[in-house]
């Protein structure tokens, strides 16, 4: 299969058109959103829907998001709309929000992975939206990577793992956010399985108390249920060990330099994913500075960019850990899974 690259600025109308009517057709478009790249097929067509899972690798438990182009859209959906979801989505769609609720009698089992619930949402961005519309059908999207590599913020990340896999990329530049969407369940108590860009904090700002669940900061235990079944699945890993340090930026960064030497003196090759904080603390070491402590979103933006960047070139990446406040959760969630929970702290 030839894969088709178009550039959704300067081929906006022929670009967006074309690729609605090869999701139309059951064919498979990368397109981008205001978070990550997605991989998106006709979300009511199961066959089509397969073609994902058969490009990516995905395991086929692991189940898939909607995206509509209008709120209004959730109701062919969903089995109703719970007032929860109705207040959120006029604070949150378009945005990184993704929505979990009982699931309607037209939505394919593909989709679902055969349970009673989906997952939809609304995004931000302008070429996506028009690509739902064009295609004139939800449109069923994981991240555009091959399954368990870090998710696709860019065109070319795109193309690097799928090309020849699927039909059309669209290219709208680099994403805002850079991490995938909230993921909140609004079945039982309102609970976050997967932070993002929409935090905590701003979903209890709309509907109260809001939990998130366990396995966000940690490894699933030995016999523990999945609350999604992403969480079951290696994620996010570059060609490289990934190692983490925590506690505050000095005790950090003096975990890092120590590590780094004896890694080094062993012959590995390394990177420091560093921040502005820390610059000075890793004269004469490979370091590359990817944003600010102080403000996450900088940290989000750049984190999957940076671990492809040096997948394959270096044996270890070293990564600071931060607060888990605001965006800085969902960094923090991208980052230990990207490890494999590798984390030291003294
Ligand atoms: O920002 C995003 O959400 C991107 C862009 C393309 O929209 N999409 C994305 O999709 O990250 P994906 O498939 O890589 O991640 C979807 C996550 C998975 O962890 C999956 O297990 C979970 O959502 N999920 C989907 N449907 C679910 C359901 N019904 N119940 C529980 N978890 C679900
Ligand atoms: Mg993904």
């Amino acid at each position: 299969m030839t894969t088709e690259l178009f550039n959704a600025k300067t081929q906006k109308e022929n670009g967006t058109q074309y690729a609605g009517r090869v999701i139309r057709a059951g064919g498979l478009v990368a397109f981008p959103t205001e978070t990550v790249y997605g991989l998106g097929a006709n979300g009511l067509d199961g066959e089509a829907v397969k073609r994902i899972f058969e490009a990516k690798g995905r395991p086929s438990d692991n189940p898939l998001i909607l995206h509509v182009a209008k709120k209004s859209d959730v109701k062919d959906l969903w089995a109703h709309v719970p007032n929860e979801a109705k207040r959120l989505m006029d604070a949150f769609w378009p945005g990184p929000l993704t929505l979990i609720f009982l699931k309607s009698g037209i939505v394919p089992d593909e989709v679902t992975a055969g349970l009673g619930t989906v997952a939809v949402r609304m995004p931000e961005h302008k070429t996506a939206l028009a690509l739902i519309r064009a295609a004139g059908v939800p449109i069923a999207a994981p991240s555009a990577n091959i399954s368990g590599r870090p998710s696709p913020t860019c065109a070319e990340h795109v193309l690097a793992d799928m090309d020849g896999r699927i039909d059309v990329i669209l290219d709208g530049g680099p994403c805002e956010v850079g991490v995938e969407s909230t993921v909140l369940t609004l079945v039982g108590r309102p609970t976050i399985l997967r932070p993002g860009g929409i935090t905590r904090e701003m979903l209890e700002q709309v509907i109260g108390e809001v939990d998130v669940s366990p396995a966000v900061l940690r490894p699933l235990k030995e016999g523990e249920a999945a609350p999604s079944p992403g969480m079951k699945h290696r994620h996010y890993a570059p060609d490289a060990r990934v190692v983490v340090a925590s506690g505050s930026w000095r005790k950090a960064a003096s975990i890092i330099c120590r590590e780094y030497e004896i890694e080094e003196a062993m012959g590995s090759r390394c990177i420091i994913l560093g921040t502005e904080q820390t610059r000075s603390c890793y004269h004469g070491m490979n370091y590359d500075i990817i944003g600010d402590r102080d403000d996450p979103a900088t940290l989000c933006a750049e984190l999957f960019s940076a671990l492809r960047r040096w997948s394959g070139k270096v044996d270890v990446i070293f990564a600071e850990a931060i607060e888990t406040e605001g965006r800085g959760l969902a960094y923090m969630n991208r980052l230990l899974r990207a490890s494999g929970f590798t984390v030291l702290d003294e």
